[in-house]
């Protein structure tokens, strides 16, 4: 069953029904201002940070799910009928809805008795600020006198503090209305230099600040009295909880169309400008005085959508392909990039499952969510690389997260995850395949922000790579610490004590329990810092680092291979993880998954063992689980991932992101079928007709969709915000159609589904337009190239002179 369907002319999904299983959301803001919003207009937004510069209040876990957000109600004032053109919080009947979620930009629109009413929002490029525009239509054949209201909730700016310090913060609320703009200004009066502001196109007709006053005692948003009465109580707010709320009146003729905006916005002022006249406590509001004026101009408002909308034409533009498969096409040329632009700028903080308080930026996620975004914003590439390495610690670990406001690590999480610093080569390698940038590795760069300890970030790769050879366990592979790239494999935690956490509790000296994954990691950050290190003229280093990634491939033989398989680990006891000798987790994604990928065992067989095993115990028909069989009781030595019930998250789930480990190592045996057969299984795309089973949005991946164990088998969850989204793209665009940067220059080496005739990609790489077509003419993997019309040796496109703007290129496949 499906709840809408894609427009790809568009780039839009249309959601053709309120009621979606769950909230389906999009992001509003690609720089610094960012919300989220769903198909019912909930949500909020913040300024950088989702904990520290929350601007509006959002009740996560809420009932329903998703309450309150960017809320306009229409009244009309014949009838003293009121509904939400949005379906909630009212929840009428609407006589039609659609919600249309585009690429930075979500429109709702419906009619309710005869009056249309549809409202665009988006976030203007280089701006602090978030427009509503709202058009209202009337199709009665008589005149209708109707009311407009809009409400936000003001968060009082540190997310966590709102929802828990009540005694204080019902005390501290502050507002200022002027002109009919209503400005938040919250702990303004003493550090903070910071204030909101909310205004209307229009002369309004009243207003309201203080919550209570606009819902009136008791009500909820679906009710609130303030629209009930079809007036205002122009309350200002003295404590307990700003909102803003503007009252428009509205007559309109038969047939007549009129347009009203609403800008929401956000201001710093510097210290000693933020008051006017200065010895006042008046927020000083020049600077938005003008950019208020600016978007309640129609004209205005529309320009900025459209350089929004000329912005995301170009980004997506970079990279476009035509395949034989919808879902691919779709997928790789809209969803699944624009994805990959929000993990960029949202890590894992702020979604409808990530409350914007728990987590900032990971060390981990955010390198590999580089392999997704990297060719579309180089230069913020380059520096959220700088920044991420400016966490990382002397000894070559790193801060497993780091606040995006602060940009310092943080200690409440601190460090220890031994995978972590692997990430951060792969991530450099990513970034300098795609540009050729070589000056990125001369940049200094400090170790735990401090300053004075800079070196060029090159050294960061190398103390990288040495701090797995310093942190080695009794069968030389590499200690896993608090965990590796599964954080709830947690083999030194041993809690016994309920609501510890699994990562930070550490009750064994970690010196035993080792990671056969890191190992895989290891394997594969060694080859590129040996390439990075080769290009650098440093021959006899890059020599060395071959030397230990062909040690640890020969102790991931000896000590890591499982018979059929690849083993997972061994935990404090120097016992097996992942093997045929356990009763339960006898075999594990990641390690099949990374290490084939890595090339571990290509040349002996190995590999394509470790992946017919996967096929064999492993794949389901929504995916591929983490491992089986699942854990159905609590292990101490193993932590959290034993805490999940059979079939969700860690615990046997789909976790999407490592799917696409596996597709590539699929590729790398030459298998294309396979690989486009798993990369299809967990295709959003592929699945919206499955929406009632799914449940989370069609158009962009889930982190996890639960196992067969699971009494709620192929259900999705936690959408958005995973490593899933990068991976896939990377996946699908690098290894399957096989479009790959290399240190070198462009890559041609597709390994396909047998039944595809070709395809075609538009790829814009280091400047130059590479316009491919690849052909079949038998079904292998063999590729014969054609440059220009001439023919060229290899699957490697040579750099073609500067100033070159477009290289044709031809493959044939045999
Ligand atoms: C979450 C984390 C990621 C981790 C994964 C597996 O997605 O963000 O860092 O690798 O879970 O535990
Ligand atoms: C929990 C989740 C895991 C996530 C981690 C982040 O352990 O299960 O997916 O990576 O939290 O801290």
């Amino acid at each position: 069953m499906k709840y809408g369907y894609f427009d790809d002319q568009k780039r839009e999904y249309v959601i053709t029904q309120p009621e979606t299983p769950l909230p389906w959301i999009n992001y509003l803001g690609c720089q610094a201002y960012f919300g989220i919003i769903s198909n019912t207009a909930g949500g909020y937004s913040f300024y950088r940070d989702a904990r520290l510069r929350r601007i509006t209040r959002y009740r996560y876990n809420n009932a329903p799910y998703d309450v309150g957000g960017r809320y306009v109600y229409l009244r009309d004032d014949g009838s003293g009928e009121f509904w939400s053109p949005s379906w909630q919080p009212t929840r009428n009947k609407l006589e039609e809805y659609s919600c249309r979620h585009g690429m930075g930009y979500t429109t709702i629109a419906s009619k309710y008795r005869g009056i249309e009413a549809s409202t665009r929002y988006f976030v203007p490029l280089d701006e602090n600020l978030e427009i509503w525009q709202l058009s209202v239509t009337n199709h009665r054949p008589q005149a209708a006198e109707l009311s407009v209201f809009s409400v936000i909730e003001f968060c009082l700016w540190d997310a966590q503090d709102d929802s828990t310090n009540f005694q204080r913060n019902f005390s501290i609320g502050q507002v200022e209305m002027e002109d009919g703009v209503i400005y938040h200004k919250t702990e303004y009066r003493e550090r903070r230099d910071h204030f909101a502001f909310f205004a209307c196109s229009e002369k309004i007709a009243g207003y309201d600040t203080q919550r209570e006053a606009f819902l009136g005692p008791y009500r909820g948003w679906d009710n609130p009295a303030g629209v009930e009465r079809g007036q205002l109580s122009n309350s200002v707010a003295h404590g307990w909880a700003p909102v803003g709320s503007h009252h428009v009146k509205l007559s309109l003729k038969p047939g007549e169309c009129r347009q009203i905006i609403f800008v929401l916005g956000y201001q710093e002022n510097p210290q000693d400008q933020k008051f006017d006249p200065p010895d006042s406590q008046i927020i000083n509001k020049k600077a938005v005085k003008a950019v208020i004026a600016k978007y309640r101009v129609a004209a205005n408002a529309c320009g900025a959508f459209e350089k929004l909308r000329l912005y995301w034409n170009e980004l997506l533009g970079l990279c476009q392909v035509d395949t034989p498969d919808v879902h691919t096409n779709r997928m790789v040329n809209i969803w699944n990039a624009y994805q990959c632009m929000a993990t960029f700028n949202m890590s894992r903080s702020a979604s409808f499952y990530e409350s914007g308080i728990g987590r900032g930026l990971g060390f981990r996620d955010s390198n590999q969510d580089l392999l997704g975004f990297v060719h579309m914003v180089p230069g913020r590439a380059r520096e959220r690389i700088l920044d991420l390495a400016a966490t990382q610690l002397p000894t070559g670990g790193a801060y497993h997260q780091y606040q995006p406001l602060t940009k310092r690590g943080n200690d409440d999480v601190g460090s220890g995850f031994n995978d972590d610093p692997h990430w951060l080569i792969i991530g450099v390698g990513a970034y300098l395949k795609e540009t050729g940038d070589w000056s990125l590795l001369d940049e200094p760069v400090p170790y735990d922000n401090e300053p004075g300890s800079e070196t060029p970030l090159y050294e960061h790769l190398q103390r990288s790579f040495h701090y797995t050879l310093e942190r080695l366990g009794p069968h030389g592979l590499p200690l896993i610490g608090r965990a590796d790239w599964n954080d709830c494999l947690n083999l030194n935690c041993f809690s016994e004590s309920p609501g510890q956490s699994f990562q930070t509790t550490t009750n064994k000296d970690g010196k035993v329990a080792e990671s056969v994954f890191i190992a895989g990691l290891f394997v594969l950050a060694g080859r590129e810092l040996a390439d990075i290190a080769k290009h650098r003229g440093l021959g006899s280093e890059a020599c060395s680092y071959l030397a230990e990634v062909a040690r640890m491939d020969t102790t991931i033989r000896e000590h890591g291979w499982d018979g059929e398989w690849f083993l997972r680990a061994y935990d404090d006891f120097s016992r097996k993880i992942g093997s045929k000798e356990n009763a339960e987790g006898k075999i594990f994604i990641e390690t099949q998954g990374f290490c084939t990928l890595a090339g571990v065992g290509l040349e002996d067989g190995l590999a394509e063992r470790a992946l017919e095993s996967t096929r064999k115990l492993l794949a389901t028909e929504h995916g591929i689980v983490l491992q089986q069989p699942a854990y159905s009781k609590y292990y101490l030595e193993y932590g959290e991932i034993s805490s999940y019930p059979p079939g969700y998250k860690e615990n046997a789930g789909i976790f999407c992101h490592n799917n696409p480990w596996v597709i590539i190592g699929e590729t790398r045996v030459g298998n294309g079928d396979a690989a486009h057969d798993y990369y299809t299984r967990i295709n959003p795309s592929a699945r919206e007709e499955i929406s009632e089973v799914h449940r989370c949005e069609p158009y962009v991946y889930a982190q996890m969709i639960a196992g067969r164990d699971a009494p709620t088998y192929g259900e999705a969850k936690n959408s958005w915000l995973t490593g899933t989204a990068a991976w896939n793209y990377y996946a699908i665009t690098q290894w399957i159609l096989g479009i790959r940067t290399s240190y070198e220059g462009l890559l041609i080496a597709p390994v396909i589904p047998k039944g595809w005739r070709g395809f075609k990609v538009s790829r814009k790489f280091r400047g130059v337009t590479y316009e491919i077509e690849v052909k079949r003419a038998g079904e292998g993997n063999k590729v014969c190239l054609e440059v220009n019309g001439a023919p060229v040796q290899g699957s490697l496109v040579p750099l073609p002179p500067a100033g070159t703007k477009s290289v044709a290129v031809k493959a044939t496949l045999h």
